[in-house]
């Protein structure tokens, strides 16, 4: 084991081809291939976005090679995410970090995307003292995380059917937006007022519920659209505003009951959602009003990218946690 080893670090678990290489807890190089061809169906097609990895994988990893000035000899080790993700998807960044481990003869470290969303802090300054707390909320999770340590993480609660970020892309579909529709919604919303009522999710244990805020969407475009069939069109800022402003305070209840509860005033916010402004808004006035310390990652940190597995499997190699060529990816793996 080495103190400062280099690692290469492979991200695969949805439909963007990421690789990295990091050294001294630093990135050298950090390159994505987000697929685009998924748009026209109006979500992420497991079978196409498998395929399109396998097609990146190579390209992508000689360009990070190419951009940190290094050779595959120099690599120290392999972290690639294990899970969760799509199962194709996952099997082809562990296919070839397995392939690369047994030909260069280093060792693997199978990291958990979710984790690596929350180290994402560490990349760069300011980094969170711990313990903080991190809102994770992407596409597919929206989970309220209790950080101790880099390797040491609880879930305080997590949402019980929709992710945030899937509430914003199938409200944006009812809307006739494409996908993803969570930067097109924020982009109407600043230009409207929060004029109609949707529910806020208020469950025990900081958890989060969007499908009854999905269903109240369609119930109300369903009967607007009957009364005047350019409803739709005639108020998508203040609609973006109303369903936006809801799913910002559903987020911000339990995040501001569980700083409370814990005593805890650092506050991380990970995973693509935390790219919407008014998430960022809400967010930095509820932070000047409780004193906490508010930590957002840069954007191309917050979307999924292989620089924050990196992160995590360098946190991982100095806690000697190395994986091997017998685990296999987890598309369901859970903190839990
Ligand atoms: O973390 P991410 O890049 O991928 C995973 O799901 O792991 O998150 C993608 C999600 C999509 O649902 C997208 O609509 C949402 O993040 N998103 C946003 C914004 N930018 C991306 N949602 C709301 N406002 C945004 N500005
Ligand atoms: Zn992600």
């Amino acid at each position: 084991m080495k103190d400062n080893p280099t690692i290469l670090a492979i991200e695969s678990s949805c439909d963007d081809t990421s690789v990295a290489l990091l050294r001294d807890a630093k990135i050298l190089a950090h390159v994505v291939s987000s697929q685009s061809d998924h748009k026209k169906y109006g979500g992420v097609i497991p079978e196409l976005a498998s395929r399109k990895h396998l097609e990146n994988i190579v390209p992508v990893y000689n360009q990070a090679l190419d951009q940190a000035g290094i050779e595959s000899s120099d690599i120290d080790a392999i972290a690639y995410t294990v899970g969760p993700g799509l199962r194709g998807s996952l099997l082809v960044g562990s296919a070839f970090a397995k392939g690369l481990s047994l030909s260069l003869d280093i060792p693997l470290i199978a990291v958990d995307h979710m984790k690596a969303h929350i180290l994402a802090h560490f990349i760069e300054e300011p980094k969170p003292d711990f313990p903080f707390l991190c809102l994770t909320v992407s596409g597919g999770h929206t989970q309220l995380i209790q950080v101790n340590s880099p390797i040491d993480m609880i879930v305080l609660g997590q949402t019980k059917d929709d992710a945030a970020g899937e509430a914003f892309d199938k409200a944006g579909k009812m809307l006739g937006l494409a996908y993803p529709a969570g930067p097109l919604i924020d982009k109407h919303a600043k230009l409207g007022n929060r004029k109609y009522d949707f529910p806020i999710s208020e469950l025990d244990d900081y958890a989060y519920t969007f499908s009854g805020l999905k269903t109240s969407l369609l119930y109300f475009l369903r009967e607007r659209v009957r009364q005047d069939k350019d409803f739709v069109q005639n108020n998508i800022a203040d609609i973006c505003a109303s369903f936006q402003g809801a799913i910002v305070d559903s987020l911000l209840v339990q995040l501001k009951k569980a700083a409370n509860d814990t005593g805890i005033t650092s506050i991380a916010i990970a995973g693509g959602v935390s790219a919407n402004s008014g998430l960022r808004e809400a967010l930095e006035k509820l932070s000047i009003a409780n004193s906490w310390d508010l930590y957002f990652p840069r954007l191309e940190y917050c979307t999924d990218n292989a620089a924050m597995i990196a992160m995590a499997g360098y946190f991982l190699y100095q806690s000697d946690q190395l994986s091997d060529l017998s685990v296999e990816p987890d598309p369901k793996l859970s903190m839990i």
